[in-house]
């Protein structure tokens, strides 16, 4: 860049939701953005797929293209945001434009997932930088929280709930009663899902930012078939009201961890019983937040919108800011990025939690006794049990068993074994219960 003309030039890639949000912000702040950068943040040019589609903003005809070649092409351009989405496309994009000594920022959680070790590597071979603030919760700056802020610690654990639109819709059947198939729909009306959400609810689009978060805090890309992802499509209202009935509310949560002296790390979201006292019980709708501990810092917790136009244009300008500042001091790849690829994955059947487990089982004397000896057999302990009252006279009744500290693999092992049992029916709910403590 002409460090005379102090502007930084970008080259902006979709003009969906959040590329909008990103054009429209950076005008409204733009005196501002100039006053505390000292630098011009100007869109040159934008690619978009239809150049007839209805947008929330008003972009010069002159700056619109069709082809996104055009951004890395253009000599004038020093930065490319890279909101397009997808994978495929999004990677020939993003290597393009660090081949062509671009920096880049990307919101794309699912690209850096699937491909993020080739491209940082690549990044820095380039020494043309990759920045992804705006790919993890939204608006909250959890990425520069981690690799800035709290650089100075090991990272004991994360624990998010870094999805608002299964964070909204166990709200909704937690607070107002309704199945998750109407709070589905509800948060569709809203607005509030996407078109398809099924990244949402299948835990695949926290999936994705967990492994993020696994990178920047433990220096190692999993790949997304060494995560355990579940979604919320199963949990029942029943569920819902049993957790409350223990004392917990169901969240869908992102677990990132490693434990003192050992390299493996976990990182795994699921549906998750955490405890009413702890402060991320009280995240409702589509809010996001990221517990972080570190070893010197201790307990931090970060809040905030994790989704929606103006929240993540936010993470993406903060993105841009710290490129402008880079790119005027000629300084390629900065920060705290982990520079190898350290650890190793936790097999799932070694991690440790607390267990909800409900089943259906025949209403009659000895089959709790018969659970409770094939439990003491795997060595799990029961924390508590609830067998509501039958309101009729079906043969079958609901059990709920609070399950002690055990590994996944025992657990399995116990359930397999209750399960054969001919007075117990195969189907049943298994949730993990975290207590959340470092
Ligand atoms: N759809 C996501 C959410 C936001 O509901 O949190 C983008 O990752």
């Amino acid at each position: 860049m002409d460090k005379k003309e102090k502007q930084l030039r970008i080259g902006l890639a979709g003009l969906g939701n959040v590329g909008a949000g990103v054009y429209k912000n950076l005008e409204k702040n733009k005196s501002l953005l100039c006053e505390r950068t000292g630098t011009e943040l100007v869109v040159k040019k934008v690619a978009v797929r239809d150049l007839n589609r209805k947008r929330d903003v008003t972009v010069p005809s002159e700056k619109l293209t069709t082809d996104w070649k055009e951004l890395i092409n253009d000599p004038e351009i020093d930065i490319i945001v890279e909101l397009i989405g997808g994978v495929d496309e999004a990677h020939e994009l993003i290597v393009a434009a660090l081949n062509a000594n671009k920096a880049v920022v990307t919101g794309n959680k699912a690209v850096l997932a699937e491909k993020g070790k080739e491209l940082i590597e690549l990044s820095e071979k380039q020494n043309s930088p990759l920045y992804c603030e705006a790919a993890v919760a939204g608006g909250i700056p959890i990425i520069k929280a981690v690799k800035e802020a709290l650089i100075g610690n090991r990272i004991t654990s994360i624990f998010g709930i870094i999805n608002g639109t299964s964070n909204y819709i166990l709200t909704r059947m937690t607070s107002a009663g309704i199945t998750f198939q109407e709070a589905l729909e509800e948060a569709t009306q809203k607005g509030f899902a996407e078109a398809d959400p099924s990244l949402d609810i299948n835990g695949w689009d926290a999936g994705h930012k967990a492994i993020i978060l696994g990178w920047l805090s433990y220096g190692h890309w999993l790949r997304p078939e060494e995560v355990s992802v579940n979604g919320i499509e199963d949990i029942s209202l029943d569920d819902v009201s049993f957790a409350n009935d223990l004392g917990y509310e169901i969240k869908l949560l992102g677990v990132i961890r490693q434990a003192e002296g050992d390299e493996r790390i976990e990182v795994r979201v699921s549906p998750t019983l955490i405890p009413k006292g702890h402060i991320l019980s009280s995240v409702d709708g589509v809010f996001n937040a990221v517990a972080v501990h570190g070893d010197v810092v201790g307990e931090t917790l970060f809040y905030g919108s994790g989704a929606g136009q103006d929240a993540t244009s936010s993470a993406v300008i903060s993105d841009l800011a710290d490129a402008a500042e880079n790119i005027h001091n000629d300084v390629g790849c900065t920060g705290f990025v982990p520079k190898g690829d350290f650890g190793t994955v936790l097999p799932l059947d070694e991690t440790l939690s607390q267990y909800y487990l409900r089943l259906s089982v025949a209403d009659r004397p000895g089959v709790l006794a018969q659970i409770a000896d094939i439990t003491g057999k795997n060595n799990v302990g029961i924390l508590s049990v609830i067998q509501p009252e039958p309101a009729s006279s079906s043969k079958h009744i609901p059990l709920v068993l609070l399950l002690h500290d055990a590994s996944y693999g025992t657990v399995q092992n116990a359930l397999s074994a209750i399960l054969g049992l001919e007075s117990v029916e195969t189907k049943h709910t298994l949730l993990r219960v975290e207590t959340l403590k470092s």
